[in-house]
């Protein structure tokens, strides 16, 4: 055959060419453009062309080639277009995994809990401010700027400068006044939240912590009824065999006021490092309101009565779960947060 007829030939070929694998594209490659293939060939040969057309025969080589060139990456562009529209496309009527569902915060499980308990005896779920001002957080609380037990709470102060001071407020009670101040009796509410004390972290302290305020004012509300609706609380919370024991205590702002004991459910009272082996956990501070905070915030101290009562949420977390280090609550290592189970 004629050399100029086979570059025809060849031309014909590479155009017509379909391939549908990249091992067929491949071939492609090695048998028109690789440095042993048929183009490379064709220029050798150029010898046994006749003189005159050498030049002619060499230009047609080379548009050869790059047609070849420009066919090849043409072929290699559609197989990429035909795998990539062969890319599984997701069942979405499929059910989901739940593999990486989250899982929720053991503060906020027992904090749900213990909202849950009071809701079922009539205590309605209210919230405060975390950042407060002195005058609920102390002064209406029967905690003047001058009182000895502003040194109970290590306040972080956010501002001195206004009157009264900005601070973060450092326990649920500051909501107490709120409250109080825009609502008639009968109350009975509880708020749930966070609150802050300047404490030095370790295991058993931090700067941030949880509480449940309980707040109960109505006619003719007494001891009794306090003690009767954390003996109720603690039965549910912590399983009906619980026994509760009232210690005297002292907060500015209840009087008579009393710190909560609840047998060690960990040893059923038997004795254990929990317990200190006493047999008794503490849990909660509480006392009857002091009729001085009733007057700050408005009520009327002759007519009504009303107890008050604070939870700590991560003390009773780590009761619960077995939780020996305060700090694991607030590191969000999603190893620990995981192994927690709603049980509400
Ligand atoms: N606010 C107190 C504390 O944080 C707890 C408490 C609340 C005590 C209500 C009595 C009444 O320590």
């Amino acid at each position: 055959m004629n050399i100029f007829d086979k570059i025809e030939d060849m031309r014909g070929a590479i155009q017509a060419a379909q391939i549908e694998t990249a091992d067929q594209l491949e071939q492609f490659r090695i048998k028109y453009i690789g440095s042993k293939g048929e183009i490379k060939t064709l220029f050798k040969q150029i010898k046994e062309v006749p003189n005159e057309r050498k030049r002619e025969f060499g230009q047609l080589v080379n548009a050869l080639k790059q047609s070849a060139e420009t066919r090849f990456q043409s072929l290699k562009d559609s197989l990429e277009t035909v795998a990539e529209s062969k890319v599984e496309v997701p069942d979405l009527s499929l059910p989901i995994s739940d593999e990486r569902l989250g899982s929720r915060h053991p503060i906020s499980i027992v904090r749900d809990q213990m909202v849950d308990i009071f809701k079922r005896i009539g205590f309605v779920t209210v919230e405060g401010p975390e950042i407060e001002n002195d005058w609920f957080n102390f002064t209406a609380l029967n905690t003047p700027a001058d009182h000895p037990a502003r040194d109970m709470q290590d306040t972080f102060y956010i501002s001195k400068k206004e009157d009264p001071a900005m601070l973060l407020r450092t326990h649920t009670s500051a909501a107490q006044a709120r409250i109080m101040q825009t609502q008639k009796p009968p109350i009975r509410i509880i708020v749930p939240g966070r609150v802050f004390r300047n404490e030095t972290i370790s295991a058993r302290a931090h700067c941030q912590f949880h509480q449940v305020e309980g707040l109960y004012i109505a006619e003719n509300v007494s001891f009794a009824d306090l003690k009767q609706t954390l003996l109720y609380f603690a039965r549910e919370m912590y399983g009906e065999k619980s026994r509760i024991q009232l210690r005297p205590s002292y907060f500015p702002f209840t009087e008579p006021s009393a710190e909560m004991d609840v047998s060690c459910f960990i040893c059923d009272s038997k004795g254990c490092a929990v317990c200190k082996h006493t047999g008794w956990v503490e849990i909660l501070g509480c006392g009857m309101v002091d009729p001085a905070v009733l007057e700050a915030c408005g009520i009327d101290s002759e007519k009504y009565t009303g107890f008050a009562f604070g939870i700590g949420i991560e003390r009773t977390a780590m009761l619960k779960y077995k939780v020996n280090d305060l700090r694991l609550f607030f590191e969000n290592d999603v190893r620990f947060l995981k192994q927690f189970q709603s049980v509400v």
